[in-house]
C-alpha cells in the first residue's frame, strides 16, 4: 500500500471574510492531515480562495476597488487566520494564479476537443448570490430554492457541457462506491437527484467578465464552478505535472465540504472528470452547518462568529477542540458561548488539565520529579493498559470515518480511565507505606505513560497542548508520529519531569 493522502478544503469566496463556518471545514481537514502524517502518510493538504465570478466582481464594484484588489486584501485575512489556527496546509491556491488559469483552460479545451462541450443559448432564472441557474419549476415562489432570494431571467449564448451523457455512469459510480459520498444520507440525496435526470450544464457566461476566458472565444468567461472545482487538480500541476504531484496524489482521498456545495462536488465535478478521462476522488464528505445561539449566521443578523475574537478569548486549542467535539461531523450544530465554556471547563481544565497537574505534582512530591521504573503490574494495571491499546484502534477507525467527535470521545475515555486509576490506586495511601514504594513507582509510571499516549492522540486536534504535555514529560514534542509511539512503554525511567503548569485555566462566568 502506498501511504499517500490528499485532502482538500473548498476554496473560499473572497467576497466574504472568514467566519466560524469556514474555519470549521479547514480545521477538520487539518486534523485529518495531521493524523495521517502521524500515521506515516505523505500528505498533501490543499486550501485556497475562489476569486472569480460575478459575486466577487459586484462586491469589488460596491467597494470601489478592482476584483483583484479585493481578492488580494481578503486572501490575507484567510491566510492570517489559518496561521493563527495552526492550519498545516501544504499549498494555498488562488484561482487568479497563472498556474490555475492555465489548467482550467486546458481542461476546458480537452473536454471540448472530445465533443462534450458545445455552443448553445441559455434562458433561465439566475440567482446571483448562489451563482446558479434554475428552471422555472425549480423556483420557490419565484425565488431561489436554495437561498430564497429573488432570481433574474437571463438569456445568453453559452457553452454547454454534456452532463446528461454521464448520468448513467455517475449513478453506477455512486452505487458501486459506497464511500464516494458521505455521510450516507447525502449519498441518497444525490442519487435521487441524479436519477431524476441530468440536464446539460451551462459552463460559460457573457454577462460579466471577471473570470477565465473560454479558449478561442474571449467573449465568454468560464462558469465559476467549472473554474473553482478544477483547483483540486491545478494545484497539483495539471496538466503538465511538472513536479509529479498529479501522478502522486490524484485522485484525492477526501474533498471535505459543507452540505450546501454537495451537488457541485458530487455531480458536476465527477462528470467533468469523467469527460476528461481522469479518476474520481475517493470521498466527498459533506459536513453540516453551524447556527449561532439557535439562529442562522448572517451579516444582516450581525451574529457572525469571528474566529479571531474567539481564539483571543479562549485560546486556539480550546476552539479547535470544541468545534470538532461538540457536533458529530455531518450534522448541523449550534454554537453557543455557554456550550463552549462548559466544554473548556469540564473536558479541558477539569479532565485533561487535572490529570496532568495531579500526576506531575505527585511525581514531584513522592519521587522528586524523577520517573521511576515500573515493576510487574497487577490486574488493574493490565486492564488500564489494555484500554489504551483498544482506544488506539478505535481512534484510527473513527478518523477513517471522519467521526471526529467519536475519536475525541474515545480519547477522553482514556483521560477518565487515568483519573480513575489515580482514585483506585490511591497513591497518597501508598506513599505512607515504605513497603509500597515499588508499587507507588509503578503507579506513577503508568499514569504518566498513559498521559503520553493521550498527548499523542490529541495532537492532531490540539497541537500546542500536545506539545506542551510532551515537553513536560521530557519527550520530543516535535515527533508526533503514532507509528510505534502509540505502544505502551515509551517513557524512559529516570526522566526528569517537573510539576506542570495548568494547561487550561477555568473560565469563570457570572
Ligand atoms: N467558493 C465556494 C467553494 C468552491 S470549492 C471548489 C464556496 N465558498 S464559501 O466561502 O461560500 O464556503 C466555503 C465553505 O464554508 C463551504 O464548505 C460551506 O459549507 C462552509 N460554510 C459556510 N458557512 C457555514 C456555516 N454556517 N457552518 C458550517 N460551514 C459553513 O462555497
Amino acid at each position: 500500500m502506498n501511504k499517500r493522502y490528499y485532502v482538500t478544503t473548498p476554496i473560499y469566496y473572497v467576497n466574504d471574510v472568514p467566519h466560524i463556518g469556514h474555519a470549521y471545514t479547514t480545521l477538520a481537514c487539518d486534523v485529518l492531515a495531521r493524523y495521517k502524517r502521524a500515521r506515516g502518510y505523505e500528505v498533501f493538504f490543499l486550501t485556497g480562495t475562489d476569486e472569480h465570478g460575478q459575486k466577487v466582481e459586484k462586491a469589488a464594484q460596491t467597494g470601489g476597488e478592482t476584483p483583484l484588489e479585493l481578492a488580494d486584501r481578503v486572501v490575507k485575512r484567510y491566510q492570517a487566520l489559518w496561521e493563527k489556527l495552526n492550519i498545516s496546509y501544504t499549498d494555498f491556491i488562488r484561482t487568479t494564479q497563472e498556474r490555475h488559469k492555465k489548467g482550467v483552460s486546458e481542461l476546458f479545451r480537452k473536454i471540448e476537443a472530445q465533443g462534450d462541450i458545445y455552443l448553445g443559448a441559455y434562458e433561465d432564472w439566475y440567482c446571483t448570490p448562489c451563482e446558479t441557474f434554475w428552471t422555472e419549476t425549480q423556483l420557490l415562489d419565484g425565488n431561489c430554492p436554495d437561498c430564497g432570494r429573488p432570481t433574474d431571467k437571463l438569456k445568453e449564448e453559452s457553452y454547454f457541457f454534456r452532463m446528461s451523457k454521464y448520468q448513467d455512469a455517475l449513478i453506477e459510480h455512486i452505487e458501486k462506491n459506497p464511500d464516494f459520498i458521505q455521510p450516507k444520507t447525502r449519498r441518497n440525496e444525490v442519487l435521487n437527484f441524479v436519477k431524476e435526470g441530468l440536464r446539460d450544464l451551462s459552463i460559460s457566461r457573457t454577462s460579466f467578465s471577471w473570470g477565465i476566458p473560454v479558449p478561442g472565444n474571449e467573449k465568454h468567461v468560464i462558469y465559476v464552478w467549472f473554474d473553482a472545482l478544477t483547483n483540486y487538480i491545478t494545484a497539483l500541476g495539471y496538466p503538465d505535472d511538472p513536479d509529479g504531484l498529479v501522478e502522486k496524489f490524484w485522485p484525492a482521498h477526501a474533498h471535505v465540504i459543507g452540505k450546501d456545495i454537495l451537488r457541485f462536488h458530487t455531480v458536476y465535478w465527477p462528470t467533468f472528470l469523467m469527460a476528461a478521462g481522469l479518476p474520481l476522488p475517493k470521498t466527498v464528505f459533506a459536513h453540516g452547518w453551524w447556527t449561532v445561539e439557535g439562529q442562522k449566521m448572517s451579516k444582516s443578523l450581525r451574529n457572525v462568529v469571528e474566529p479571531n475574537m474567539l481564539i483571543d478569548k479562549y485560546g486556539i486549542d480550546a476552539i479547535r477542540y470544541f468545534l470538532l467535539r461538540e457536533v458529530p461531523f455531518g450534522l448541523d450544530g449550534d454554537f453557543s458561548h455557554s456550550a463552549l465554556i462548559h466544554r473548556i471547563n469540564s473536558d479541558l481544565a477539569n479532565d485533561l488539565g487535572n490529570l496532568l497537574s495531579r500526576s506531575t505534582a505527585m511525581l514531584s512530591k513522592y519521587f522528586k520529579g524523577t520517573l521511576p521504573a515500573p515493576e510487574a503490574g497487577d490486574d488493574l494495571d493490565a486492564a488500564f493498559k489494555e484500554k489504551f491499546a483498544q482506544a488506539v484502534t478505535l481512534v484510527d477507525r473513527h478518523m477513517d470515518d471522519m467521526a471526529f467527535n467519536k475519536a475525541l470521545q474515545s480519547i477522553w475515555e482514556l483521560v477518565s480511565a487515568a483519573n480513575k486509576y489515580i482514585d483506585d490506586t490511591a497513591p497518597w495511601a501508598l506513599a505512607k507505606d515504605e513497603a509500597q514504594r515499588g508499587r507507588l513507582g509503578s503507579v506513577m509510571y503508568n499514569l504518566l505513560e498513559g498521559t503520553r499516549i493521550i498527548a499523542l492522540l490529541v495532537a492532531p486536534f490540539m497541537p500546542d497542548t500536545a506539545a506542551s504535555i510532551l515537553d513536560t514529560l521530557g519527550c520530543d514534542s516535535e515527533n508526533l508520529s503514532l507509528e510505534g509511539q502509540d505502544q505502551w512503554g515509551g517513557l524512559q525511567p529516570e526522566t526528569a519531569i517537573e510539576k506542570a503548569k495548568p494547561l487550561f485555566p477555568r473560565i469563570e462566568t457570572e
